[in-house]
């Protein structure tokens, strides 16, 4: 099963986690960001760098999230694999980023 992002990443979207994926597989939606489940390799990059710890082999992740992302549509324009293609959201803290 692949890695699953879970609740801390609403409407934060710290975006460390996709610059680290070799598979380039990190969707956009408005609140949080998504690993396609038929993409993900489990190769577990992501997992620590992931400041707020959303990042969850999917059989620890919450049902909801795995939800999510089964029903989300993964289109190339959502497509994320650099840092500056993610919008940061309310809930992003500098000094959990570092600065
Ligand atoms: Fe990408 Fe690896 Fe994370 Fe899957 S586990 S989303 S392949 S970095
Ligand atoms: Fe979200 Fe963590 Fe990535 S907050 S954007 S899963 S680094």
């Amino acid at each position: 099963m692949s890695y699953v992002v879970g609740r801390p990443c609403v409407l934060c979207k710290y975006g460390d986690c996709v610059e680290v994926c070799p598979v380039e597989c990190f969707y956009e939606d408005s609140e949080i960001l998504i690993i396609n489940p038929n993409e993900c390799i489990d190769c577990t990059a992501c997992e620590p760098v992931c400041p707020p710890k959303a990042i969850t082999a999917g059989d620890s992740a919450e049902q909801e999230f795995i939800a999510r992302a089964a029903a989300f549509t993964c289109s190339d324009d959502k497509r994320r694999s650099k840092k500056e293609q993610v919008t940061h959201g309310p809930n992003w803290d500098s000094k959990l980023a570092g600065g």
